[in-house]
């Protein structure tokens, strides 16, 4: 979260808008009621913010005490979908023969040890209340025989723990019955002779380590043999995930943090070659001990792999060999260099990841006088392109890469990083760089060997992330993506081809990829007032996308550089920060969290983003003093983020229709439950601004019948009561609330006060079914989730613990402290934990 406001390390996490197109929120189309109250806040008096940050969470009836269940052969029992059933039988004294659980009724489920006299089941995924029979059968050792049914009814999935308290500790905080393994952490060596982590900024050979900011992430499971992917394996795979950027934490990547990084200043080669190669992804085999042991990562896999923005890839799709893409790095536009600021993550059912180029534009350096010489040139049009993506002139590049002196006089490694034209169409010089970056790349994680591509048909904007919906066999699919930037948008990729189930076994894995992601139509979503919603496609010649246009698109491949400026023209919904997708692998309805939206204004509120309001941030750890907070430390506009979802018309990938509400409003719960806490949040589950997000796994219980969602925060508004966290919900469906009005008052730092009135459309107030699970350690954000098939095994992703301390005093050490050993000063380190049940249960149910 945080922000740099130096000019020369201007490192921003979306948080900016460089959407100046006039595109009107939807509350210019529609009258606005002007409302005169006042009473926004609850009045958070002193003594309340006491109470609250001490109050007990409530109990919940299905805490993990009550989770798993006995039941004696005969009897019955009630549990609920993902719990583990122990079906116990005896047969008197002595030696019994021809002991043997069988099922008789109900969906069928794997009988563990069923010629024991204790077996074990998982109870199936169910829509409603399902009664599931089992017989015993077996003889005592005097001769008398036993047979008797016994009925286990098994309920739809319920949470099966009790809320995470609210916590500012450095420490990861989960519920009682779960285990935290520490398994990849910044640093850490991923090829064989490359020494341990020091962790005093003396490491370099980032290239074999783990790289920094843990993001996306993927598990993929693994063949016994090592040899290809194996959806089924629960105990072997690789995990591919992104190492976001350095921001915050670079000091620590350095003896006494960076140097040079100041106006006129020259960066040292060896410090800039650490800070890029800790950028990417890395993909890193993970293995479980027997027994459902321990989870650790094998440092000297053949498959392990740092991928950096170093790394030289394939670019794919309508802009490949564009003009725009054509560089000294690559004349003909075919091959782009690296990847860089890899936010959210995409699975493929081929068994590829898609790694999301989020927050790329900052890294670029563009001179004072840049935007004439283009013109000069004749290149004028790309000056509209940089601005709209934030590339402005008198930008130093975060870090300032391109000042490195390299000791090889013909390495382009920092010169890339200056984006300033010099003369000729860009083939000769780094000015086309930008147009190389912003994409969705996908990488095969079972081929080491192989270049990313750059899928150029999905579009060019800060991708957050892209997540592929439901695949139907004859049903073209759709990726859904958000572009990540204060009042940007929400797009979908629509492939031109139709699923076959066959691809998800492919051997060329890539190829698969090249034949659903090349070609298809990209869409841009507009959400009405009413409810309803339609995805406008961005095709070169329709919508006004043309030569005649304010940008004068040439091409289609034009279209997809300048994703943005297409939209702006088509009329798309400006948004509060589109982050994650998540798509109900049940229902097939999409969820989109957005963020929170510091310049979201009540004139600009509209139904898909009706909040803008001050939220009365306190002091850093300080629930008592400070009442009411002063202008400054308060949060403006919509401060503290929503998810909204949306199903599409029929059902299906291909709509171009859909049906929207919001699935939940984040906010304090001692804010305004009228205007502000519209989804009455609680003690147990109340949260700000949501980003990461994904359902459980189809594979398992998780992500059937009722899906389990996760929802993980990157916040700043509410880090004086908790750091980030991770909630689990089970949610229902678009449309089962209703409408609400909202009444905004918000009062700037210079005390103007504006208000408005939004009608939004919210769905039915999550309850019990949405609870906190984890609470972080110190300035982190939660990101990266991902699960074995089984369910049974939970990747999390910590990023940036500490990120606003420094090497001479860290303000956080973990995951040095999630022992509880001594630490003293330990440098804190993003890292990837797996989180299980002690009792091997499916996590979260
Ligand atoms: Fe990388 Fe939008 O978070
Ligand atoms: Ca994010
Ligand atoms: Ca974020």
């Amino acid at each position: 979260m945080k922000t740099t406001t130096s000019a020369f390390d201007a490192y921003h996490d979306g948080d900016v808008d460089t959407n100046r197109s006039n595109n009107p929120h939807l509350s210019d189309l529609i009258a606005v009621r002007y409302s005169r109250r006042q009473t926004l806040m609850g009045g958070l008096s002193a003594a309340g913010a006491a109470v609250f940050g001490g109050m007990l969470l409530a109990a919940c009836d299905d805490d993990s005490s009550d989770r798993a269940v006995t039941v004696s052969a005969g009897d019955a029992i009630a549990t609920s979908s993902g719990r583990t059933v122990t079906l116990n039988g005896t047969v008197g004294s002595g030696t019994a023969s021809g002991v043997a659980w069988s099922q008789v009724s109900g969906p069928t489920v794997a009988i563990n040890n069923a010629t024991g006299t204790a077996a074990t089941f998982t109870a199936p995924a169910v829509a409603t209340a399902t009664p599931l029979v089992f017989r015993f059968t077996g003889t005592s050792a005097d001769g008398l025989r036993t047979e008797a049914d016994t009925t286990v009814t098994v309920s739809p999935a319920q949470l099966g723990f009790t809320a995470v308290a609210k916590s500012l500790a450095d420490v990861v905080a989960v519920p009682a019955g779960y285990t935290v393994t520490v398994l990849y952490r910044t640093g850490d060596p991923i090829a064989a002779g490359v020494s341990a982590y020091a962790n005093n900024g003396t490491d370099g050979n980032f290239a074999q380590r783990a790289g920094d900011h843990h993001d996306g992430m993927t598990y993929f499971g693994l063949s016994a043999a090592g040899a290809a992917p194996d959806p089924n394996n629960s105990s072997r795979g690789l995990l591919a995930l992104n190492h976001e950027n350095i921001a915050g934490t670079v000091a620590y990547l350095h003896p006494a943090g960076q140097t040079g990084n100041v106006s006129g200043g020259v960066r040292p080669e060896a410090e800039a070659i650490k800070e890029i190669e800790a950028h990417g992804v890395s993909v890193v085999e993970v293995v479980r001990a027997a027994g459902n042991g321990a989870w650790s990562y094998t440092q000297g896999s053949t498959f392990n792999r740092r991928i950096t923005p170093n790394t030289t890839m394939q670019v794919n799709g309508p802009a490949r060999g564009n003009p725009l893409l054509r560089t000294r790095f690559s004349a003909d536009g075919a091959q782009a260099r690296g990847t860089i600021n890899n936010c959210a993550n995409g699975t493929m059912p081929w068994n590829t990841y898609l790694t999301n180029e989020e927050n790329w534009a900052g890294y670029f350096r563009r001179d004072t006088g840049d935007a004439a010489r283009r013109t000069a040139a004749g290149r004028g049009k790309e000056n509209a392109s940089l601005t709209r993506y934030g590339i402005n002139e008198g930008a130093a590049g975060n870090n300032r890469w391109s000042t490195v002196v390299p000791a090889d006089p013909a390495s382009t490694v920092f010169a890339r990083w200056n984006a300033s034209a010099t003369t000729g169409d860009g083939s000769t010089d780094f000015s086309h760089d930008p147009f190389t970056m912003g994409w969705v790349v996908e990488i095969d994680p079972f081929d080491p060997a192989s270049a990313p591509r750059k899928r150029t048909a999905l579009g060019r904007m800060n991708h957050e992330g892209c997540q592929i919906g439901r695949t139907i066999a004859g049903v073209r699919p759709a990726f859904y993506m958000g572009d990540d930037a204060q009042n940007e948008y929400i797009y979908k990729f629509v492939s031109n081809t139709a699923w076959v189930p066959a691809d998800a076994t492919a051997a060329n894995r890539l190829a698969i990829g090249d034949k659903y992601l090349d070609t298809g139509t990209l869409y841009v979503a507009r959400f009405n007032a009413d409810g309803s919603g339609q995805w406008l496609p961005l095709v070169f010649g329709q919508g006004g996308l043309t030569s005649g246009a304010a940008y004068p698109f040439a091409d289609q491949a034009d279209v997809l550089i300048n994703t943005r400026l297409a939209a702006d023209i088509l009329g798309a919904t400006r948004m509060d920060r589109p982050e994650w997708t998540a798509v109900n692998p049940a229902t097939g309805e999409m969820y989109c969290t957005l963020t929170n939206n510091a310049s979201r204004t009540p004139a600009n509120t509209d139904a898909p983003n009706p909040r803008a309001y001050t939220d009365p941030k306190l002091p850093q750890g300080d629930l008592v003093n400070a009442d009411p907070p002063t202008s400054a430390q308060a949060t403006r506009g919509n401060a503290n983020g929503h998810v909204i979802r949306l199903r599409e018309a029929g059902d299906t990938s291909e709509a171009t229709a859909f049906t929207w509400d919001i699935y939940a409003f984040g906010s304090g719960a001692d804010l305004n439950a009228t205007n502000i806490n519209l989804s009455g949040l609680d003690a147990t589950n109340d949260f700000s601004s949501p980003d990461g997000m994904w359902f459980g796994l189809s594979s398992n219980v998780t992500g059937q019948a009722t899906p389990l969602l996760w929802l993980q925060t990157d916040d700043g508004a509410y880090t004086d009561v908790t750091n980030c966290m991770m909630l689990a919900a089970i949610p229902g469906t678009v449309g089962d609330g209703g409408t609400r009005i909202v009444n905004n008052t918000l009062t700037t730092a210079a005390n103007v006060t504006t208000t408005s009135t939004a009608t939004t459309r919210i769905g039915k107030a999550p309850g019990t079914t949405l609870r906190r699970f984890l609470v972080g350690p110190k300035e982190c954000e939660l990101t990266g989730i991902h699960s074995t098939p089984d369910g049974r095994s939970l990747f999390v992703n910590i990023q940036h613990p500490g990120e606003n301390g420094t090497a001479a005093a860290p303000s956080s050490s973990w995951p040095s402290t999630q022992t509880g050993a001594a630490t003293g000063s330990a440098r804190p380190r993003s890292a990837t934990i797996v989180i299980t049940r002690t009792d091997n249960g499916i996590v979260g149910l």
